[in-house]
């Protein structure tokens, strides 16, 4: 008996010992691997697609083993699979005719299977433009390679000027032209004026200012990308790529360009990429941010889309999908909704090459995780300038430097005993 309980006891421990051990370990990997995840949580970053209030819990329980629990984390693509079969996703095709009812939305002008008619006049649209800037593209002879459209609000000046100074400056890419472009609505009242004012003394000190008649509001950020569309179709028709992000974000310019896009490459066509989100269900909670009301879209799913924090396409796309978005039911969540556009043009977006070059969360800083990856999630102005500026001095050993630092600070703390004792 005696023997028994202190057998079984002691087995008991070594269990314990044994999965805390493995816990330790699946921390260490999940740090060390997956440094994405150390900033936030994908499951907690991207609530568009929850159902309830309470994010992504029940989708996690209700994977069938503990392996694809924790995968679930770190492929967050794979969550919804095993519902998503409304989407071909080894084909490639995630639009199925008669899937989206968007009733008298998908209508009639380009039928599904024909390619939008791309001799159609594009016109400013319902709003006019402000503030414009037509001669930008045109000025140069050969058609630049990025075009960014950056949304931005009026008040946000300091986070314009940490852009023009970092990833946004001209000068990363000046042989290859690079064009910066920042996209406002208008605001009402005493206040709406005088930022009015403000912001047209900015246009005219850097000229990266376009503006059009609606509403700055939050409701409205589809039409705010739209308008980018409709910029670059009408006055950058020829532009190699373009990339839509936020203000606060942290773009790594030098790092698209040279290493996703290529310029020694021909460019390419019907391309989009960026934070896919594959099989994704509208957020039917009528509190959150993110609520879709099942009135304005009521399938099950949305079709793949982009996360709006960064997303980039080749030039060609920005005449079809404004023109596509024409006959299109307006939804505010402005990424759902250019998701639907190229759903309805029948492309699919392009997976990126590795799965930590789009986030939409904040990656923690280090020299070496910034120089491999394209976009990071929810920068205060000045917190740009000092990791920008880090960056650059560290550019060309980004990594060496981190490793080293690592090693010396290791090798020191073993060291420090006997050094002092010499
Ligand atoms: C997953 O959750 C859904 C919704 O609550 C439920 O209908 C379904 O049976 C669950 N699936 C599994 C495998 O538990
Ligand atoms: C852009 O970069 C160039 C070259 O590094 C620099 O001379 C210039 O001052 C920068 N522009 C701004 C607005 O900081
Ligand atoms: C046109 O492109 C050249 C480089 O090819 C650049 O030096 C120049 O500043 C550009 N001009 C304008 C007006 O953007
Ligand atoms: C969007 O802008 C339009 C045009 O200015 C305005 O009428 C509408 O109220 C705005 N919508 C929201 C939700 O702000």
């Amino acid at each position: 008996m005696q023997w028994r309980r202190r057998y079984c006891c002691a087995h008991t421990v070594k269990l314990l010992y044994f999965l805390s051990l493995l816990g330790v370990l699946v921390f260490l990997v999940h740090q060390v691997w997956m440094p994405h995840l150390t900033g936030m949580p994908w499951s907690r970053a991207y609530p568009v697609v929850n159902r309830g209030g309470r994010p992504n819990t029940k989708a996690k329980l209700n994977m069938s083993s503990q392996h694809s629990m924790w995968r679930s984390d770190i492929v967050p693509q794979l969550t919804f699979k095993t519902d998503a079969n409304i989407f071909h996703e080894k084909e490639g095709i995630s639009f199925h005719q008669g899937d989206l009812h968007f009733e008298n939305t998908l209508a009639t002008k380009a039928s599904q299977n024909e390619d939008v008619d791309l001799s159609y006049t594009i016109t400013p649209g319902p709003y006019p433009y402000i503030i414009n800037e037509p001669n930008k593209c045109v000025s140069n002879r050969t058609a630049p390679f990025l075009v960014l459209l950056i949304s931005t609000e009026a008040r946000k000046v300091e986070a314009r000027n940490a852009i023009r100074e970092t990833w946004g400056n001209e000068s990363v890419a000046l042989a290859l032209g690079f064009i910066r472009l920042f996209m406002l609505g208008k605001n009402e009242g005493e206040l709406g004026l005088s930022q009015q004012r403000m912001l047209e003394a900015e246009s005219q000190r850097h000229h990266d200012i376009i503006q059009q008649d609606f509403m700055d509001s939050y409701k409205n950020l589809t039409i705010k990308t739209l308008m980018g569309m409709n910029w670059v179709a009408i006055h950058c028709p020829r532009a190699s790529y373009v990339m839509k992000t936020d203000s606060d974000m942290f773009v790594n310019t030098e790092y698209l360009i040279y290493k996703l896009l290529r310029p020694e490459q021909n460019p390419k066509k019907n391309y989009f990429t960026g934070n896919n989100m594959k099989g994704f269900a509208p957020n039917r909670n009528k509190n959150s941010k993110w609520y879709m009301p099942p009135e304005l879209y009521p399938n099950d799913k949305y079709p793949t889309f982009c996360s709006g924090t960064g997303y980039v396409f080749s030039g060609d796309l920005a005449k079809k999908i404004y023109q596509a978005s024409l006959n299109i039911r307006y939804l505010h969540l402005e990424d759902v909704y250019v998701g639907i556009c190229l759903a309805k043009l029948q492309i699919e977006p392009t997976p990126p090459p590795n799965e930590f070059l789009f986030n939409h969360w904040r990656v923690s800083y280090s020299s070496c995780k910034y120089s491999h990856l394209i976009t990071s999630h929810g920068f205060h102005p000045n917190e740009l300038l000092k990791y920008w500026h880090h960056l650059q001095s560290n550019k060309h050993n980004a990594c060496i430097n981190t490793f080293k630092e690592k090693m010396s600070r290791s090798h020191s703390n073993k060291m420090n005993g006997k050094k002092y004792s010499q």
